[in-house]
């Protein structure tokens, strides 16, 4: 498999600000007993991730813009290219020694996705995409599942909780999927969820009020593994979308339709 020049610059960032998180995971297993708890120290590992991230992708392309969701929005003087960069997906679990969390970046060219990559370091799972060149697990070309009815299906979510989400909405869709389908998951990383549907692990997904930063790079994992995501209306822009819902074509269009199902 080969990678462009860019996609390489990615994936060396993602893999320095993983072992960065991958060493004070071992650490938060630790402060775990602590009275005090690990949660100051996971925000300064969030934040380290972040700074070794912004580092190496300004290095190498010194003019592109960020999107960050630490330290927000660096303008470059190139607004053509934009990153988008969560440096820790998955923040609760790896708060609670749950090893589900990982890097996420995506590359932006004139607002189109060209390329992601999503690490997880405590899995050594790294998967990559490009813009008309696949998606990969490590060196394994991706594939979407190849399911095509919801009663065979494993589905992915993010519940809401408190102070997150509409809960009332979220209960009525969760009402209609959970009578159709073969099992339904929370991992707690959504960049993750992405690459599991991409991986064909999950045959579809769905989940309110994401940002940029957690869909980017998952969007073009499942796109180059030859599956479909969009919003609630079946649109294809949904970088700003409240919902995602994304599967293989025949779980994604009937998730969508599962999803708005009157009560
Ligand atoms: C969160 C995770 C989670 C999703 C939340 C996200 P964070 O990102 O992706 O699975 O349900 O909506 O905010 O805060 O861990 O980077
Ligand atoms: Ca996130
Ligand atoms: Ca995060």
């Amino acid at each position: 498999m080969a990678r462009s020049a860019i996609l390489n610059v990615m994936v060396q960032a993602a893999m320095k600000a993983g072992r960065s998180l991958a060493r004070d995971f071992g650490e938060v297993q630790n402060l775990q007993v602590s009275l005090k708890g690990p949660g100051d120290y996971v925000s300064q590992a969030d934040k380290k991730a972040e700074e070794i991230v912004y580092t190496e992708l300004r290095r190498a392309r010194p003019d592109y813009s960020f999107l960050m969701e630490e330290s927000g929005v660096v303008e470059g003087s190139d607004s053509q290219h934009r990153w988008l960069v969560d440096p820790l997906d998955g923040t609760t679990n790896f708060l609670h020694g749950i090893p589900i969390f990982a890097v996420s970046i995506a590359l932006e060219r004139q607002g189109q996705i060209v390329a992601g990559v999503i690490f997880n370091p405590a899995m050594d799972e790294l998967y990559t995409a490009e813009r008309g060149g696949g998606a990969f697990l490590n060196d394994r070309r991706l594939r979407v599942s190849g399911r095509s009815k919801l009663v065979d299906s494993v589905i992915g979510t993010g519940v809401p909780h408190l102070g997150r989400g509409d809960h009332g909405n979220y209960l009525l869709q969760m009402r209609n999927v959970m009578a159709e389908v073969s099992g339904i998951r929370r991992m707690g990383a959504a960049a993750l969820d992405l690459a599991y549907v991409a991986a064909g692990r999950l045959d579809g997904f769905w989940e309110e009020g994401l940002s940029p930063w957690d869909i980017g790079a998952g969007i073009i994992m499942i796109r180059e593994a030859g599956g479909f995501v969009t919003n609630l209306d079946g649109e294809q822009d949904v970088i700003e979308s409240k919902v995602i819902v994304a599967g293989n074509e025949a779980i994604q269009r009937a998730l969508l339709k599962t999803l708005k199902k009157p009560v």
